[in-house]
């Protein structure tokens, strides 16, 4: 296995990604707790030492152990760790200032100045296919002169230093950070690093459900542990992975705030108690939120409304749950950065999300997140991995709010029921046309007014609604999803044949932004 000595970089779990798209198995550890002792213990295949925020120059600045230099491993330093490296090892590093090869912020192009296993394939694989390859520079500080042993193997114009080696001892050392999307074939450099290192790149996500259940039986131990199931992907492929460690130690709470999608209870229900024998309770609280949303309009309300009942109810079913320790999250590596980077920002809240990351401020367990070290798709795989039905794990995401954020506007079960109807057949044309896979997001939103159409010989007086498709990669901006006339034209006409209570079908063009992707 590799290790991952983490100095605190932002970027460092992207590391991890990389290397478990090469199938290598890593782990990555704070550089507090990689002592000498635990580095024997571990015994790492190859070690990489990610970047970070301090500075080497700094009295106390963050280093790996003396003996990782005395054990007969490959090394790979990156930014900071380059200059860790470089300073341990006998070279000297400088404070930033103006100049070649001093700060550096941002995209470069480096060259190759000596041919070496290291950089194989690397430039012949460049965007212009020529001797020139794009990477992403963030250092303050620099490298002034090279350790014993090392020498340069590619420059930047900025960066004399920007990938050195001692090939003989496997260490490697570059500038810039080749496990970002901004240093486009990155991936080639941490590839042929663990090539060198001898990884045959067999591990798999059957290997990370592996580690993560001895993970979560070392966490948890004899505990109760409880989780809020919302339906989505990510608390479900949670919850099966804990089960999957603990057996009935886990308790599900499924809260139904009566805001959910046609049979969507039922399903999610059935298939975790009956397809996969977890222990769930199905809170059915559709009277307490409706009641709470009666008369209720605006969007932020609602939003708050819904958010702190759901926090209520399932802290009342916490407490009947006996020596419950544990609370587990669905968080995501995405949720872990922009909670990070962006908390206390100066960003305005456009809306206030609520989702079960909201749970854990006001009680008292502590937290047990297996996914937190996955990206979305990897969370899928992993679901996949553990039994999950593929069309389940390959669900749109859906809000914690639900359909409420669907219905601009008072919120009435009239509304609701109509709403699920025309959302249901939406899906059903979507699913027909196989076009499912290549929506990010796909609903009806059911609109606040009535409009006048003739159905037979008859006037009708009904609601109007608006179908919404959108592309997107995370969420944050988004197209229309481009459909073509006839499917338009075709799922409006069985809209109003087959839902009753609406005369008028729309189809939203809005993009993100300056839209949401939400109506509310
Ligand atoms: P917007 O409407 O902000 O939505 O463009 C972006 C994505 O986030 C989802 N969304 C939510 N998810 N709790 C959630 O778990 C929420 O309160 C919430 N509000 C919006 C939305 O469905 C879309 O995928």
């Amino acid at each position: 296995r590799l290790l991952i000595v983490d100095f605190g970089s932002q970027v460092t779990q992207l590391i991890a990604r990389r290397l478990r798209e090469l199938n290598v198995y890593c782990e990555i550890h704070p550089f507090q707790n990689v002592t000498d002792a635990f580095l024997r213990e571990f015994a790492p295949r190859a070690v990489i030492l990610s970047g970070g925020p301090a500075s080497v120059l700094d009295e106390g600045s963050p280093r790996p152990p003396a003996s990782l230099w005395e054990m007969d491993v490959p090394v790979l330093g990156i930014c900071y760790g380059q200059q860790v490296m470089m300073a341990d090892l006998g070279g000297e590093v400088r404070r930033g200032g103006t100049g070649a090869g001093t700060a550096e912020f941002g995209r470069a192009f480096v060259t190759e100045t000596q041919p070496s296993d290291f950089l194989r394939g690397w430039f012949a694989t460049g965007p212009e296919g020529g001797p020139r390859e794009e990477v992403w520079m963030s250092h303050g500080d620099h490298v002034e002169r090279l350790a014993p042993g090392f020498e340069v193997l590619a420059v930047s114009a900025g960066a004399p230093f920007a990938v050195v080696a001692d090939e003989g001892r496997r260490r490697f050392a570059v500038q810039f950070h080749p496990e970002v999307h901004h240093t486009p074939n990155g991936r080639t450099l941490l590839e042929n690093f663990v090539r060198l290192a001898g990884f045959a790149g067999d591990w798999t996500m059957a290997g990370y459900r592996e580690q993560a259940v001895e993970a979560i039986r070392a966490q948890v131990g004899e505990a109760k542990v409880i989780c809020a199931l919302s339906g989505g992907v990510d608390s479900s492929v949670a919850a099966a992975l804990i089960h999957e460690a603990v057996g009935d130690q886990l308790v599900c709470v499924f809260v139904d705030h009566g805001l959910l999608r046609k049979d969507e209870g039922a399903e999610v229900v059935g298939m975790f108690r009956d397809h996969m024998n977890l222990q769930v309770i199905h809170a059915e609280e559709q009277e307490r939120f409706l009641g709470a949303l009666e008369g209720v309009s605006d969007p932020e309300t609602k939003r708050k409304i819904i958010g702190g009942l759901f926090i209520d109810v399932f802290q009342e079913q916490a407490d009947r749950i006996e020596g419950a320790r544990f609370l587990a999250q669905g968080t995501l590596y995405p949720d872990v950065i922009e909670s990070v980077s962006f908390s206390g920002g100066p960003s305005v809240t456009i809306k206030s999300h609520h989702n079960v990351g909201g749970l854990p401020e006001t009680m008292n367990l502590e937290l047990v997140e297996p996914l937190r070290e996955l990206f979305k798709d990897e969370v899928r795989a992993l679901g996949r991995e553990l039994g999950l039905p593929a069309h389940f794990v390959g669900r749109h995401p859906f809000p914690g709010p639900g359909l409420a954020i669907r219905c601009p506007g008072e919120i009435t079960r009239e509304k609701l029921a109509i709403l699920r109807e025309a959302d249901a057949v939406f899906i059903d044309q979507i699913r027909r046309h196989g076009l499912y896979d290549e929506i990010w997001q796909a609903f009806v939103a059911i609109l606040p007014v009535r409009t006048v159409g003739v159905m037979g010989d008859g006037r009708t007086y009904d609601y109007a609604c608006a179908m919404r498709a959108v592309r997107s990669v995370d969420g944050m901006t988004a197209d229309v999803f481009p459909f073509d006339h006839d499917f338009l034209s075709e799922t409006a006409n069985r809209i109003i044949n087959e839902v009753r209570g609406i005369n008028r079908v729309t189809y939203d063009v809005t993009s993100k932004p300056p839209g949401t992707i939400e109506w509310e």
